[in-house]
């Protein structure tokens, strides 16, 4: 993206160095960034654990084997060689003296937050009082806070040590391809434009399905729960992308503008159109009460109050242990008047964001034959394995190390976000139990009743 900041960082500082979002995605990240040859800077592991920079190289070596698609013999040796290693406690003044020793020279470095949300707070005062803060850019993970109230603290927090303009919330579902994509399809095809409204559309469904449950992350799905986990943050960046207006191109940050004026618009949500589900099996994890109350499933029907959008429900739904993992997005058009040729499905627009990448249009074509009967034809305008695009992770690493802040939430844009969350969270409505493999509780089909059920991804 065009218009960073004037200076590039010259180190990345990772916290949490030896924990799981390291392992599965940042070390991956900087492997692949290697291969690229664009790896020109030292990686600071900073992690409790007392390890070595032999154990911690181990490790990066393990993480690239297990989640970035095998070692690249150069690109390791790169990345073994830009690594170094903090160990301390996060809440020791010592650590951080240390970590600005280590740092040296580096002007510009990038601190990582890949820790708990509740530690953020804390190591960000640190940070502060150790001078390795000044000329530096935070990354932090979300869920940024556990509500509005959280997320406006943590922001005053961290505004009293750093602009806004170096502050960097991510949120991986917009570094993916297949989400940029939901934009630029958008936006680069006129014929979407006229029946992109509240005239032709008559719902919107997103489904996030994953087949797999907490995978060893009992502990912090507790705390989160799907609707924090996914819903407050990616379900609703995808919202963002699909009901904005078309951002001008002359000033670069349009985009953000408008995806905030879409959560702005979204109404509060009420337990009304909301369901949770917890799959059962889930209070068996490790990590997890024996009375767990969090859902593993939310379910919600949500309306953009625009002048574009007005009466559109769009419903969400995202859930583990479901039949398949997928991630679609589903547009459904009003029926033609003529009842009689348009017997079945309405036309559809649909687009895959993972696994792989498809975008589809579903409409209906006569039968050949006698009479009017139609069938149903989907024409695929893309579709395809996603392969050696530049994984999220990666393209949002660079991006902060250039300072471009145009793919993470903004300040604004969480806390909007929060406001739309905020009236079901927690114990706010009842959780419905289901069993792994199926499509969540029953209690989520009256949703979309009136929608004509929800579209399950093959
Ligand atoms: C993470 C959530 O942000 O996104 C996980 O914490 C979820 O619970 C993951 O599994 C899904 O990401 P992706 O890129 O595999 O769709």
């Amino acid at each position: 993206m065009a218009d960073a900041d004037d200076y590039r960082s010259d180190a990345l500082v990772v916290f949490g160095v030896t924990g799981d979002l390291a392992s599965k995605k940042i070390f991956p990240a900087l492997h692949s960034m290697a291969r690229r040859g664009r790896l020109d800077f030292p990686i600071i592991g900073v992690a409790r654990s007392g390890w070595s920079l032999d154990q911690l190289t181990r490790r990066v070596r393990e993480s690239i084997e297990e989640y970035g698609g095998g070692v690249d013999g150069a690109a390791f040796d790169a990345l073994a060689r830009a690594l170094r290693y903090v160990g301390g406690d996060y809440r020791d003044p010592a650590t951080f003296q240390a970590l600005c020793k280590v740092l040296g020279g580096a002007r510009h470095p990038v601190h990582y937050l890949a820790i708990p949300p509740s530690l953020f707070g804390e190591v960000a005062r640190l940070l502060l009082g150790s001078g390795c803060v000044r000329g530096a850019r935070v990354i932090l993970e979300k869920p940024f806070g556990r509500d509005l109230a959280s997320a406006r603290e943590l922001n005053r927090t961290l505004h009293a040590i750093l602009p806004e303009s170096s502050i960097f919330r991510i949120d991986h579902y917009l570094g993916k391809e297949a989400v940029q994509n939901l934009v630029y399809f958008r936006f680069a095809n006129l014929f979407l434009e006229p029946i992109w409204n509240r005239h032709y559309v008559e719902s919107v469904q997103i489904t996030m399905a994953e087949k797999f449950g907490v995978t060893g992350r009992g502990k912090f799905y507790e705390e989160a729960g799907a609707i924090r986990d996914v819903i407050q943050n990616h379900m609703l960046q995808v919202v963002g992308y699909i009901a904005m207006e078309p951002p001008s191109t002359t000033y670069h940050e349009a985009l953000r503008d408008e995806q905030v004026k879409v959560f702005r618009n979204i109404r509060p949500l009420a337990a009304q159109g909301t369901v949770r589900g917890q799959f059962r099996g889930y209070r068996k994890e490790q990590g997890v009460k024996p009375d767990s109350q969090v859902e593993t499933y939310g379910a919600v029907r949500l309306y953009v109050d625009s002048w574009r959008w007005e009466g559109v429900p769009f419903y969400i739904r995202a859930g583990k242990c479901m039949p398949v993992t997928a991630t679609e997005v589903v547009v459904t058009l009003k029926r033609p008047p003529l009842r009689k040729l348009a017997v079945g499905a309405n036309n559809r627009m649909r687009f895959r964001l993972g696994p792989e990448m498809a975008i589809g249009f579903a409409a209906r074509v006569k039968r050949p034959g006698e009479g009017l009967q139609g069938e149903p034809v989907e024409l695929m305008l893309a579709d395809r394995a996603l392969g050696d695009e530049m994984e999220a992770y990666e393209r949002l690493l660079g991006d902060a190390m250039r300072g471009d802040p145009i793919l993470f939430a903004r300040e604004d844009a969480v806390e909007a976000a929060w406001r739309v969350v905020d009236p079901i969270l927690g114990d706010a409505t009842p959780v419905h139990e289901y069993e792994p493999g199926t499509w969540g509780p029953s209690e989520a089909e009256n949703l979309t009743a009136e929608a004509g059920g929800w579209h399950n991804p093959r």
